[in-house]
């Protein structure tokens, strides 16, 4: 597993692209099932991800956000993809945070502290199915379970 952190409205940090291409060669030393997380906020940056690790690792998979989308895929050369898998947290929340508080800040544009929201919760993933002899993703699926 590879955590990688975007770049765009996030603290500017090392080249996620150029770093990547470092840490899976070491990988694949070790392991034939690589799944990449990458940590970032703009679709286009994860998309760009997903073409540029397409054919070299198992799985790329987008987190930050919060909210799954819905263009899983699996990209030429057995990469499963999808831009963001959502959150597992608190559903009536915006993003986990209790709305209320969060709604406050962007009517009031007074700093507010997010407290974590109560309530039923949601449950976000991707099954991804894997060739275990070449290390290349079959299918992936969306999955959103509501309680
Ligand atoms: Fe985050």
């Amino acid at each position: 597993m590879i955590n990688l952190i975007g770049r765009i409205f996030l603290e500017p940090l090392d080249c996620p692209f150029r770093r990547v291409d470092e840490i899976i060669k070491k990988a694949k030393e070790q392991a034939r099932i690589i799944i990449v997380d990458f940590h970032a906020e703009a679709t286009s940056e994860k998309v760009a991800m997903g073409w540029y690790l397409s054919g070299r690792v198992t799985a790329v998979v987008g987190t930050h956000t919060h909210v799954q989308t819905a263009d899983e895929k699996i990209l030429p050369g057995g990469t499963a993809y999808i831009t963001d898998l959502g959150m597992t947290g608190p559903m009536e929340s915006v993003i986990g945070v209790k709305k209320d508080v969060v709604i406050d800040k962007f009517v009031n544009r007074i700093p507010r502290y997010f407290e974590v929201a109560k309530g039923p919760y949601q449950f976000n993933a991707a099954l991804i199915d894997v060739d275990e002899e070449t290390g290349e993703a079959t299918s992936i699926r969306r999955i959103q379970n509501y309680e």
